[in-house]
C-alpha cells in the first residue's frame, strides 16, 4: 500500500445464498481522488461499499484505512475511520425537515430540569451554514424533506454526511434519479468536496459522469474486478468495453491500467 492510499481492500468475498455477489475483489481509494465504481446492475457495487461501511459483513477479505488493518462490523466502525455513505435509496426521514435530517443520530440536546429538549434552533443555524458552505441552495433548513425535489434530498443526503465530519465519503448512484441541471450541480459539489480534501468513491451508471469529475475508474462484472483506468487516459469506449466484455479488453486494447 503506498502512502497516498486512504483505503484499500483486499480479497473481499461475499455470498448471499445461491448468489455470489462479490469474488477476491480488491480496491484501492487515493488521498484526495474520485474513484468512479462502475458496471451493470448486480455487478456487486453497493455491495462492496456497504462492506467498506460496515452495513455487510464480508466472509473473507481484509480492509486497511490509512494504512492500519480494521473491522468494519457496522457503520458506527466506519463513521469512527472517518467514512461516510450515501445510500443509493437515500435513507432519508421524510417526515421530517431538512435540519432534522442533517443532524440525525447526532442531534444537539441541553437537560433542563431533568428533561432533555433538542436545541433546533443551534442545528437550524448550523445546518443552514452548513449548506451555504457546501454551496446548496435550499431555500430554509425548515422544509420537509418529502417535499423536495430529487436533487434537493440528493443534496441533504450529502449535507448529513459531510456533516458527520468524514473524510471518505461513498456516494451511491448519486445522479440516477436527477434531471441534467440537478446532476450538474451535484457533481460540481462533488468536485468541490475533492477540492476540500475529501477522499470519494462514487458509484455511477452515468459513465460521462465519472469521466467528467473522476480521476479514476474501476470496473466490476459478476461480483469480480475487471480493472481500473484512469480517466485522462480512457475513452467513453473503454469504460463500456471493460463493463461489458470484462479484463480480457485489457491486453486487446493495451489500455493503462491506474
Ligand atoms: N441483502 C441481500 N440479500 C441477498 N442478495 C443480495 C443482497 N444484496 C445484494 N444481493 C445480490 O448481490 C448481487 C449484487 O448486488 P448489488 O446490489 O451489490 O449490485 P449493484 O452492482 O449495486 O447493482 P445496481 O446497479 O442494480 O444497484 C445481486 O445479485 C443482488 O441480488
Ligand atoms: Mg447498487
Amino acid at each position: 500500500m503506498t502512502d497516498d492510499c486512504v483505503v484499500e481492500m483486499r480479497g473481499i468475498c461475499k455470498k448471499f445464498g445461491g448468489v455470489q455477489a462479490l469474488s477476491n475483489v480488491d480496491l484501492e481509494l487515493r488521498r484526495g481522488e474520485i474513484l468512479g465504481l462502475v458496471g451493470d446492475n448486480a455487478a456487486g457495487k453497493s455491495t462492496l461499499m456497504k462492506v467498506l461501511y460496515g452495513a455487510v459483513l464480508p466472509d473473507a477479505g481484509e480492509i486497511y484505512v490509512e494504512g492500519q488493518k480494521v473491522t468494519m462490523r457496522n457503520p458506527g466502525d466506519a463513521q469512527t475511520h472517518g467514512i461516510a455513505m450515501i445510500y443509493q435509496d437515500l435513507a432519508l426521514f421524510n417526515n421530517l425537515d431538512v435540519a432534522a435530517n442533517i443532524f440525525t443520530g447526532r442531534e444537539y440536546t441541553k437537560t433542563l430540569l431533568g428533561l432533555s429538549f433538542l436545541q433546533k434552533k443551534r442545528m437550524h443555524d448550523e445546518g443552514e451554514a452548513l449548506l451555504d458552505r457546501l454551496g446548496i441552495n435550499i431555500a430554509s433548513t425548515r422544509l420537509l424533506v418529502e417535499r423536495m425535489s430529487g436533487g434537493q434530498r440528493q443534496m441533504v443526503a450529502c449535507a448529513r454526511a459531510i456533516g458527520s465530519k468524514c473524510r471518505i465519503l461513498i456516494m451511491d448512484e448519486p445522479t440516477a434519479a436527477l434531471g441534467v441541471k440537478e446532476a450538474n450541480t451535484l457533481l460540481n459539489l462533488v468536485t468541490g468536496l475533492r477540492a476540500q480534501g475529501l477522499s470519494i468513491i462514487m458509484i455511477t451508471q452515468r459513465i460521462p459522469d465519472v469521466l467528467a469529475v473522476g480521476d479514476r475508474v474501476m470496473v466490476l462484472k459478476g461480483g469480480e474486478g475487471q480493472g481500473v483506468l484512469e480517466v485522462s487516459q480512457c475513452t467513453l469506449d473503454n469504460v463500456v468495453d471493460l463493463i461489458i466484455k470484462g479484463r480480457g479488453v485489457q491486453e486487446l486494447n493495451h489500455l493503462s491500467f491506474g
